[in-house]
């Protein structure tokens, strides 16, 4: 019995499925599972992945209008990065000199630089040009193997420049790929300064309710740290956001332990993120609750960290790890997955598989999506990439270069 295919890909040297017959994003040493076929094939129709299998009995069943031969390489599921902030108006290459210099991220914030910066910016650029600047980005994000992403609103901070960044991250979404986040409490922003209550009122009783109203975001997001919002201010925010049907999702324990991560596990938050000084007790709570904890290594390694989350004891104390890029003009200017995979390996002792697993099905996961993308399983969307390499784990160890040969996003060839 044969049935017609559009695109078939054969002849991968290793073809990484990500798929072991679990439901949910992989723990402990599950993460180090790719599901490899070796001389592994896949067949497409209708931008949803038909068959995987062996190359001789996928070419056999499946006859398809194209066929790519990937010659022995890597093919594995498109990258998905569930961390972003790339709908911004100007990148900050001053305030990075600024760092290089000796100055460090929190005296830039503290002196109306940032994200305050950056948000003075967004209210004044045209709807045009952030369009023009995400787009870009987006794209660049793709050619580096990067399929579905999640984007952050928060360089607003003000109703009608909130919803405009979401508005934009809506705009440029192909078809279900860009996972749009309200976040609306990224900072107090300069004329709240001193009255910080009206500006947290402002966003739970004005902005969480139009966004939702609007279908504008599926997941609400809180910067919860010390010098920006704190504990109970968060879950107010959050506990808002989920009664106005939003996920709930935290920037946790980024600079300093405040117990973000117990508050994301007590909320049934879908991730928590950044937990660079995550306690043991964090750890344990995520655990129990299933929050996947989203890390950003590019982050530690563009603040100039010398510190890094304990990624390898939140992988060995059963958390689901994903990774992400934090892709921002502050603290992290990349939208290259292939590099954090790297750091993820150099800063927190991940194998390339794990880092795999944290780049692709966990990190659908960290966005909802776990049951449409992250692996490669008949059914799912059809985002594969073919790499320029024969065994995986020369993608994180030959790092800093693209290793993306050919993106397939919706069962349609890219590049
Ligand atoms: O994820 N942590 C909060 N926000 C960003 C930084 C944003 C910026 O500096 O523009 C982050 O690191
Ligand atoms: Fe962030």
């Amino acid at each position: 019995m044969s049935e017609r295919a559009d695109l078939v890909i054969t002849n991968a040297g290793e073809l990484l499925t990500l798929d072991d017959d679990e439901d949910g994003p992989a723990t402990g040493a599950a993460m180090r599972n790719l599901g490899i076929v070796e001389g592994g094939a896949i067949a497409i129709s209708d931008g949803r992945i038909l068959a995987v299998g062996r190359s001789s009995v996928i070419e056999a069943r499946y006859p398809a209008e194209r066929t790519i031969d990937a010659e022995g390489h890597v093919v594995m599921p498109g990258i998905v990065d569930p961390h972003t902030h790339l709908v911004f108006p100007a990148t900050r290459e001053d305030e990075f000199e600024m760092r290089c210099l000796g100055k460090s991220y929190e005296e830039i914030a503290a002196a109306g630089g940032g994200i305050r910066n950056s948000a003075r910016k967004m209210r004044a650029i045209g709807m045009k040009e952030l369009h023009v600047a995400a787009r870009r980005l987006r794209r660049s994000a793709l050619l580096h193997g990067t399929t579905t992403v999640e984007i952050k609103s928060g360089y607003g901070l003000e109703t009608e420049a909130e919803i405009r960044a979401l508005e934009v991250a809506r705009d440029i979404d192909d078809r279900g790929d860009v996972v749009r986040t309200f976040l609306g409490a990224h900072e107090v922003p300069d004329e709240y300064r001193k009255n910080r209550e009206e500006y947290i009122r402002l966003v739970i009783e004005e902005m969480i309710p139009v966004v939702a109203e609007r279908n504008l975001a599926s997941f609400c997001d809180v910067f919860c740290e010390e010098a920006v919002f704190t504990i109970a201010e968060s879950r107010r925010i959050l506990e808002a956001g989920i009664a106005a049907g939003l996920g709930a999702k935290l920037h946790a324990d980024e600079l300093h332990p405040t117990g973000g991560a117990e508050l994301a596990a007590e909320l049934g938050a879908v991730s928590a993120d950044h937990l660079i000084r995550v306690s043991s007790a964090g750890i344990a709570a995520m655990a129990e609750a299933g929050v996947v904890a989203v890390l950003l290594p590019g982050t530690s390694y563009f603040l100039g960290m010398k510190h890094f989350a304990p990624g390898r004891k939140m992988i060995d104390g059963g958390v689901p790890v994903a990774l992400a890029t934090d892709c921002n003009p502050g603290s992290s200017m990349t939208e290259n997955m292939q590099f954090v995979m790297t750091t993820a390996c150099l800063g927190y002792g991940f194998t390339a598989a794990e880092a795999i697993t944290a780049a692709t099905r966990n990190a659908a996961f960290a966005v909802g999506l776990g049951d449409e993308v992250g692996s490669l399983v008949r059914g799912k969307r059809a985002d594969v990439l073919v790499l320029d390499v024969t065994n995986y784990r020369r993608l994180t160890y030959h790092h800093s270069v693209n290793h993306v040969r050919t993106v397939v996003h919706h069962g349609e060839v890219v590049t």
